[in-house]
């Protein structure tokens, strides 16, 4: 694709490019915020280096793409930003949020499209780094049998699941835990590509299988997720921000930094309903 005002350089020929000559912390202007869409939809997950946003300008950069999303059971850090999710972990951590793969908040009817993670303090010697996977080449990925064999089936997704981590961070247990069901293969609503769309944050039955056969079928699905093909990492500086799809990938947080800290701050877009269109 060809870009006028930006500068995209791919991290990997399967996900994720770094985009330079931008200032999030300016209002973007049409061609600028259409061509850092395009990247998007392109690379599924895009970079910026050497950034300097205050909360408000980073939640209006989210706003171009959509409504703010509130997290339903997320610790609210900052109360005056409750649309702000606080990313932080330091000599206390014992987990930190994302060490799983998935994709953010499935357990909500309309899972948020996109995250914008905004880091500035960051761990030394390239700690902290974040993966990232691209759920079309994971569906591409599978035989085509089964490809048809999911596309007719929903999964459970349910944030009890993910709560089994949160809650060790922060003893929170006074909220309750959304859960819905949504296809294991979901239509891209912009691109129209298919995708693969259970995680293991989230994802705990296939609805209409045995408990024995969803189980197994969706731990080979996770497996299969994880193919390192299917990846890229991307390696922090302060500063830096990391905007992703949630629709076509999922990330995970790797936790590999203990004493040291890692801090910054996350705005959630709105989405849709998934839907799967044949
Ligand atoms: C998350 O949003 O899941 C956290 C990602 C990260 O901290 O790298």
């Amino acid at each position: 694709m060809a870009y006028q005002t930006i500068e995209v350089r791919k991290l990997t020929p399967v996900i994720g490019a770094e985009i330079h000559g931008v200032d999030l912390s300016k209002d973007l202007g049409n061609q600028q915020f259409q061509e850092i869409h395009d990247a998007l939809m392109e690379n599924l997950v895009v970079f910026f280096r050497d950034q300097k946003m205050t909360i408000d300008q980073h939640k209006a950069f989210g706003r171009r793409f959509g409504k703010l999303h509130v997290h339903p059971n997320a610790p609210q850090d900052l109360p005056d930003h409750k649309d702000i999710l606080v990313i932080k972990a330091d000599e206390n951590s014992k987990h930190v949020a994302g060490e799983e793969w998935h994709s953010d908040v499935t357990c909500d009817e309309e899972p948020p499209m996109g995250s914008i993670l905004y880091l500035h303090t960051v761990p030394p010697d390239g700690g902290g780094a974040t993966m990232f996977a691209n759920m079309y080449a994971a569906f591409d990925g599978l035989s085509k049998p089964m490809q048809r064999f999911l596309e007719g089936l929903t999964a459970v997704h349910d944030s009890a699941k993910a709560h089994f981590y949160r809650v060790k961070t922060t003893d929170r247990d006074d909220k309750t835990y959304p859960r819905t069901e949504h296809p294991i293969v979901r239509t891209h609503p912009v691109t129209g590509r298919k995708a693969l769309f259970v995680n293991r944050g989230f994802t705990n039955r296939i609805m209409g299988l045995k408990k024995r056969e969803g189980d197994a079928l969706l731990e080979m699905l996770f497996q299969h997720i994880e193919t390192p093909e299917f990846q890229c990492r991307f390696h922090w500086q302060p500063n830096s921000v990391a905007f992703w799809d949630n629709r076509a990938t999922q990330h995970r947080a790797l936790f590999d930094y203990h004493p040291h800290r890692r801090y910054g701050h996350r705005v959630t877009v709105c989405g849709d309903k998934p839907f799967y269109r044949a």
